[in-house]
């Protein structure tokens, strides 16, 4: 794939089961504000089941959660992202034939998701059973430039008649999100979410308006549909909710027919009315040609890949995965403080659209070193529910302070299971990770102030809540660390560490905003005293993290070792993912990890332990992990670079860089795994470009895997951008805009001011200690 052409594109499509589904989230459209599944616009036959759903992030529905054994505090009733209204449907005959890829001929097919334009198209040549042959060309698009908008572009082109046009554009408000009574990853109970409250023909637009059924919360989408060719129209109106418009035109041989679908969809959480809103987008819509849309489109993206394109040369494959990971993660990124990244962005209904800490730890560090603005965003979706976060920590039993939920839309907690939910305080310090990283990346002590350090403080108060003073040392009890094979354990390495850098940076930030005259208000606002940072900076000082001195690791929590290990390589493979084939006490029993936990300790805060710590824990984790979770190979990756081991970084990550492309976990159809996809990234420019963002500014430590010949990547800091670029002998450093900055190479100083140029060493000196391999 060359610079000019990022697609991914699949010729003659299959049509069985596995691969439409498959392609429904592969080739999903979304704009972080909107998302639709691909589905084919004339739909399938009978037998055929498909999940054709569009969705708005952030958009819910409240839903009971069912406990068996109500205990305090336990959750009751989840969020659930909806399934809104169906505008996806357009039907077309040729005299009188309708045309389904399912029957006559499939002369030529293909499916090209255009990540430079952002757009999908579907190009096929069919022969209908009477022999009728047309060139049939579907263009979709979610607009970045407008997000309430999605359109279709229907393009029939008859090859060897002239005859009838039939189409038929349905736009349907009776709509199920789908469920999965089999899968904890999925809902496992159906309900009627959205009534619709009105569906009515307007200045020849449909608007169909519905309300969810508890939230309370309305959407309304609008569809306009515009035949380009002289034709009648009809419009009728089904259960009052089903709105279908007929277009009869004549068709010419050679003549392409053009019909356009715009299709806007407004909801009440952003939006006073969201029925006027939508006729008010859709006069913007129409305010401009498709074709000026489409360059609209392509202009945001041009400057998207402007600021964050990576180059990987000498591997089509990866680096057409690469470009797919950061097209879906600008695809799914929440624009607005209503909303985050779900784990499968708006591609599925996996986890039901909630977030998690997927988006500070595994996405946001791409948008906070590529365009730190959407990471602020992101900030002020924690902050807009942090009131929500104080209330969960007064659920759970604390006085003071504020704890995030662990899976959330809304703001309050979602987890039924709370073992491996609600215990994963960790999210705490994972938010403030994000905002201390954000800080570090702009400098923008304004917006900290303004809003970064109320959530850093109120949630290190959580530390102190949760944790206690034991024979000298700080000491966190009954939490679960990111590995969900083990949970409700004493001191998790991950939790402990995280923590004690929370706490510090607590300090760090009061002592960079006392002077300034506003922050009073924040102290007398969340009655923040002296004594309390004295506190936080004790609890960090004293903090427990757990040593084995005969392994010379660090273990996962204070009891992970006493535990006999599952030795997984003897396990039959359809026994993996284990979590569905066994019980969780088994597991918990065992040492196994479902995913990276101490390991991503040893990346985000490398400082807290020498190099032979990490590599000796590398190799003790890396013999119990199963992976299971789609977090954990590129952490492995990166620990893998940092530590030298080059071609067992590049193992890791070839498991890791396609895992959605070529289905690896077989639940892609669910929805993609945008954490995986922010994973990626981070295994390309934190492992082998061997990135670091500190406080003493940044530093990279590049390495080649041998099976690429080179690879570039871009980084935006302060107010700079800069592009590097690594080959097999040198690394190029550009400052592509911005004021001069100083980054740190292997360990070395430099100024960087225009270009500078670096021979690489055949063995990276990141620090002293022992290495793995070399490359
Ligand atoms: C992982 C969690 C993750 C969640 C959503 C789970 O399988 O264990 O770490 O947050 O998926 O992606």
């Amino acid at each position: 794939m060359s610079k000019k052409e990022a697609v991914y594109e699949i010729k003659h499509l299959q049509l069985d089961q596995y691969h439409l589904s498959l392609n429904e989230a592969l080739f999903h459209n979304a704009n972080g504000y909107i998302g639709a599944r691909f589905d084919f616009e004339e739909g399938y036959p009978e037998q055929y089941h498909y999940v054709r759903s569009q969705y708005i992030n952030g958009f819910y529905d409240f839903t009971p959660m069912k406990q068996a054994e109500k205990l305090f505090g336990f959750v009751t009733e989840k969020q659930t992202m909806l399934n809104i209204a169906d505008t996806q449907s357009i039907r077309l005959y040729l005299d009188g034939e309708p045309f389904s890829m399912f029957s006559g001929t499939v002369l030529s097919s293909r499916l090209t998701l255009h990540m430079d334009k952002g757009v999908t198209v579907r190009h096929v040549v069919w022969r209908s059973p009477q022999g009728k042959e047309a060139e049939i060309t579907i263009t979709r698009m979610t607009s970045f430039e407008q997000l309430s908008l999605f359109t279709i572009e229907y393009e029939v082109l008859p090859l060897n008649f002239s005859g009838r046009v039939l189409i038929e554009s349905s736009h349907n408000g009776n709509v199920l999100n789908y469920i999965n009574p089999n899968d904890p990853r999925l809902a496992n109970e159906g309900h009627q979410y959205l009534t619709p409250l009105s569906c009515e023909i307007k200045d020849g637009a449909s608007y169909i308006t519905s309300v969810t059924s508890t939230s309370g919360l309305e959407v309304c989408s609008c569809v306009k549909n515009v035949l380009l060719q002289k034709s009648r129209q009809e419009f009728s109106i089904n259960d009052h909710n089903h709105a279908i418009s007929k277009y009869k035109t004549h068709a010419l041989r050679g003549e392409t027919i053009r019909f356009i679908k715009y299709c806007v969809f407004c909801d009440s959480i952003r939006y006073p009315s969201c029925k006027k809103q939508s006729g008010l987008e859709l006069k913007k819509a129409l305010a401009v040609s498709l074709p000026e849309l489409y360059r609209k489109q392509e202009e945001y993206l041009s400057e998207f890949w402007n600021y964050c394109r990576i180059e990987i040369e000498g591997n089509d494959q990866f680096n057409q995965a690469i470009q797919y990971s950061l097209y879906q993660l600008i695809q799914s990124v929440g624009k607005d403080r209503f909303s985050n990244i779900a784990p499968k962005g708006l591609s599925g209904d996996g986890y039901e659209g909630h977030f998690f800490w997927d988006s500070e730890m595994y996405a946001q560090p791409f948008f906070t070193i590529t365009n730190p603005a959407l990471s602020k965003n992101l900030i002020e979706y924690r902050y807009a529910t942090l009131d929500m976060a104080r209330e969960n920590a007064r659920i759970l039993g604390h006085d003071r302070g504020a704890l995030y939920p662990w899976r959330t839309i809304m703001g309050r907690e979602c987890s039924g299971y709370f073992p491996a939910g609600t215990a994963q305080y960790h999210i705490n310090g994972d938010i403030a990770y994000s905002i201390i990283a954000y800080y570090l990346a702009t400098k923008d002590l304004a917006f900290i102030q303004e809003k970064g350090a109320e959530i850093i403080f109120e949630t290190a108060r959580l530390w102190i809540e949760t944790g206690n003073f034991y024979q000298g040392k700080f000491h966190i009890n009954n939490v679960t660390g990111p590995d969900e094979y083990t949970c409700l354990v004493n001191n998790n390495y991950y939790t402990n560490v995280i923590a004690r850098y929370h706490l510090s940076w607590a300090v760090k930030i009061y002592h960079l905003l006392k002077t300034f005259p506003s922050f009073t208000l924040l102290r007398e606002k969340i009655d923040l005293r002296e004594e309390e940072l004295l506190e936080f900076q004790k609890a960090a000082d004293q903090m427990y993290l757990p040593y084995d001195e005969e392994l010379k690791i660090n273990p996962q929590d204070d009891s992970f070792l006493q535990k006999s290990r599952l030795e997984i390589e003897t396990l039959p493979r359809d026994r993996f993912p284990l979590l569905l084939h066994y019980h969780p006490l088994y597991l918990y029993r065992h040492q196994v990890c479902k995913q990276a936990d101490t390991l991503m300790a040893h990346f985000i805060l490398e400082d807290a332990q020498d190099e032979e710590t990490i590599l000796n824990s590398f190799h003790y984790y890396e013999k119990i992990t199963t992976h299971d979770s789609s977090l954990s190979y590129c952490i492995f990756s990166i620990v893998a670079a940092r530590l030298g081991m080059v071609d067992k970084a590049f193992e890791y990550f070839q498991h890791s860089a396609c895992l959605d492309l070529q289905d690896k976990h077989h639940n892609t159809a669910d929805g993609l795994h945008i954490a995986n996809m922010g994973g990626n990234y981070m295994s390309i420019v934190y492992g082998f470009g061997g990135f670091r963002l500190k406080e003493q500014g940044i530093s990279l430590a590049p390495v080649l895997p041998r099976q690429w010949s080179a690879y570039s990547f871009k980084i935006h800091f302060e107010d700079s951008r800069l592009l590097v670029r690594v080959t097999a002998d040198r690394c190029t450093f550009k400052l592509e805009n911005g004021t001069a900055k100083k980054i740190t190479v292997y360990g070395q100083e430099y100024l960087l001011e225009n270009t500078l140029e670096i021979a690489r060493p055949a063995l990276p000196l990141i620090s002293k200690g022992k290495r793995g391999e070399t490359n």
